[in-house]
């Protein structure tokens, strides 16, 4: 049986990002990603039947408030006879004692959310847990080390190194998934936690680049803004040496969040070590070398060997 080019290697850059000794045990298979996307499947329903209530939800209220508003532009504006028509009188002392106090207190936005969550709950046992997500963000950092793979290509969906200055496809998928500015900035930060800045420097570009080009707007599904990535590659960039580099960035963190008291203790040890260290010294990143890089020749052996057995 041979699979079309291109398809055990795509499996292969699978197994390396997603085969992790210690942590993420759960995804370490295929059949792993199989079952978390029906679990996301049925959390796609969930969603739907709660976008579907609460827009129900809101379309009940805006008939309130159109009813009101329209009182107020048609009825109260007319002749001064409105105001002494007791049936206008009741309807107005009901309305401003019990019907704004039911529409405002009113707990149907708690009952939605309430059932989504139990839904969610539901599901929880076979959601991943905070090892298998970062086991697979590593994964993806083993993978771009394995296959000298560019950060930037991947954010784009894209497998990408650099050979003899041009850029080539190490595969394609046929399936393409590009990342977002979170996506790297939670990539960046498990790097950043095991002070591999090495990493972290390179995600966090990324992520701070993506951020800057959504232009701050907010998602609820995000876990990091621009700020907390710059904040984060400021520091990356402060223990690689590039001081200058790292100012600049609290500079314009400082922009976003000109009270941050850290920051600006940053700003002034950075602007301290500028001053007294001359010019600035030589610093490149190297890659470092822990414990999760160690299998690196294996890996690359063993894909390597293997894809062209079968193709
Ligand atoms: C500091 O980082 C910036 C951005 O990555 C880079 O352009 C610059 O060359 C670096 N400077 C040094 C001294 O490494």
């Amino acid at each position: 049986m041979s699979s079309p080019p291109g398809v055990f290697f795509l499996r292969c850059l699978v197994i390396v990002a997603l085969a992790s000794h210690a942590e993420g045990e759960m995804y370490t298979s295929l059949q792993n990603v199989k079952q978390a996307i029906n679990v996301e499947r049925k959390l796609i329903e969930y969603l739907r039947t709660y976008i579907d209530s609460e827009l129900e939800r809101l379309e009940d209220i805006k008939r309130f408030y159109a009813k009101v508003s329209d009182l107020h532009t048609i009825l109260y504006k007319g002749p001064a006879a409105a105001t002494a028509n007791p049936l206008v009188a009741f309807t107005l002392i009901k309305r401003l004692h019990s019907e704004w106090l039911n529409v405002i207190h009113s707990n149907e936005a708690q009952e939605n959310i309430q059932t989504l969550r139990s839904k969610y709950q539901e599901e929880e046992a076979d959601l991943p847990k905070v090892e298998d997500l970062r086991g697979a963000a590593k994964g993806l950092m083993r993978l771009q080390d394995v296959y000298s793979l560019q950060v930037s290509s991947l954010v784009k969906g894209r497998f990408q190194r650099i050979t003899n200055g041009g850029v080539i496809d190490v595969c394609s998928p046929a399936v393409s998934v590009s990342l977002s500015g979170d996506d790297c900035f939670l990539v960046g930060k498990v790097a950043y936690e095991q002070e591999d800045y090495y990493h972290s420097v390179q995600w966090l570009e990324e992520s701070v680049r993506l951020f800057r080009g959504a232009g701050g707007q907010w998602s609820p599904e995000n876990e990091g803004t621009l700020e907390d990535a710059l904040d984060h590659l400021a520091f990356s960039h402060f223990k690689t040496g590039n001081v200058s580099y790292a100012l600049s960035l609290s500079h314009e963190l400082l922009h976003h969040d000109p009270m941050n008291g850290r920051v600006l203790q940053n700003v002034e040890k950075y602007e301290k070590l500028l001053g007294s260290a001359g010019p600035s010294r030589e610093c490149s990143l190297r890659r470092p070398s822990s414990s999760y890089l160690r299998t690196r020749d294996t890996y690359e052996r063993l894909c390597l060997t293997k894809g062209s057995q079968d193709q």
